[in-house]
């Protein structure tokens, strides 16, 4: 019998951007052993050959179109700052990826993430929201799905960072909790905000604190210095707490501190390891891109950006309130004007 006799194909790929991140796509790639990676692609020549000889790469590019359009991989990777986004997506979709994965924040403004929700209509546009797939996550989903917890009535998300940089992993966990909890998507949005942050030259900001209406049920957001801080955290970035809590039991998780558990009558605990965490999650990750894109399912992707793009509405819904003094309801078709607002936000 052949030696991969049964083994699912893997999916033929090209990476583009070498940088910081894509060291642990590229690291989940090999280990997940559901991704082909043909060719690599980065502007910068010393990132580029340092990523090929980490990781066994041999053709390098560093032309992006080129690399697609010689390679014509299944699915493209790509991993550039916040600042490149549909300027890179565009061109890749011209070149022929027929499957695209791009990094948070999907967008600075809410007509770029607009367009991408377009751009995503008869193509995947995953997004690396990757934490869904952590293995306490796993098992979470499942718990809610099966209404364990009994109706939820509140959920908390939170960390230190800003709202653009760890809210699009913050509410994609809350909003999965909330959607497969029978909740609906974010109906209003009340805001404050504090002090200002940028991403390149596009302001955000410095601290969000929030309350969403999902029905009956509410999201409270904190996001920024003032957010509560995870009892025993050391590591400014790791105060990431989501909490769901139901008429019958709470689940609290935390990014490197565990997770507490009160279903059924028992309380339960268990350890959460970031280090450890993400690497399971992004190669977990990319088998399910390798199995829904083989299979024709891309369109039930966990993090399609139709998904990320409520929650980046939702982000942006919240500087609205917090600049205008007032309620937001949604869906809204959010101008971008409210970005350049944001610089003018008290410190
Ligand atoms: N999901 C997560 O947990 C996580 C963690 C860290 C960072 N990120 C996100 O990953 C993204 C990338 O961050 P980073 O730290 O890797 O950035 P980086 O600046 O280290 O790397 C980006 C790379 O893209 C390359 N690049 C830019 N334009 C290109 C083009 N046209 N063709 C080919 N290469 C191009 C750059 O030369 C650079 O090497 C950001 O959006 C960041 O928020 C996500």
């Amino acid at each position: 019998m052949a030696k991969n006799a049964g083994k699912p194909r893997k999916l033929k790929t090209v990476m583009i951007g070498c940088g910081g991140r894509a060291q642990a796509h590229m690291a989940a790639m090999l280990s997940s052993k559901a991704i082909d990676l043909v060719a690599v692609c980065d502007l910068d020549e010393a990132k580029l050959k340092a990523a090929g000889e980490k990781f066994g790469v041999k053709k390098l590019y560093n032309n992006m179109e080129e690399a697609i359009g010689t390679e014509k991989p299944e699915f493209v990777d790509i991993c550039t700052p916040p600042t490149i986004r549909t300027s890179i997506v565009e061109p890749a979709i011209k070149a022929g990826a027929p499957h695209i994965l791009i990094e948070k924040p999907i967008a600075l403004t809410p007509s770029e993430s607009r367009r991408l929700v377009e751009l995503g209509k008869d193509r995947l546009i995953a997004v690396n929201t990757q934490y869904q797939w952590m293995p306490h996550w796993q098992r979470f989903w499942e718990i809610l799905a099966k209404k364990e917890l009994g109706d939820i009535l509140y959920i908390r998300a939170s960390t230190k960072a800003d709202i653009l940089e760890q809210g699009p992993h913050t509410l994609d966990l809350a909003m999965k909790a909330a959607r497969i909890s029978g909740l609906p998507d974010p109906e209003w949005v009340i805001a404050g905000a504090a002090g200002v942050a940028y991403h390149g030259a596009i302001p955000v900001p410095g601290d969000v604190t929030a309350i969403a209406g999902l029905g009956d049920a509410r999201l409270f957001i904190n996001h920024g210095g003032t957010a509560p801080e995870v009892p025993g955290e050391k590591v400014f970035w790791y105060h990431i707490q989501v909490d769901v809590v139901g008429t019958k039991g709470r689940l609290w998780v935390t990014l490197n501190q565990g997770w507490t558990l009160w279903y059924k009558g028992k309380f339960t605990k268990g350890k959460t390891d970031w280090g450890k965490n993400d690497g399971q999650s992004q190669a977990g990750l990319y088998i399910e891109l390798r199995d829904r894109i083989h299979a024709g399912t891309w369109q039930e992707f966990p993090t399609r950006v139709e998904i990320a793009a409520k929650n980046s509405e939702l982000m942006m819904a919240t500087y609205l309130s917090a600049l205008n003094n007032t309620k937001v309801d949604l869906p809204a078709k959010l101008p971008d004007s409210l970005v350049k607002r944001v610089g003018k936000l008290a410190k």
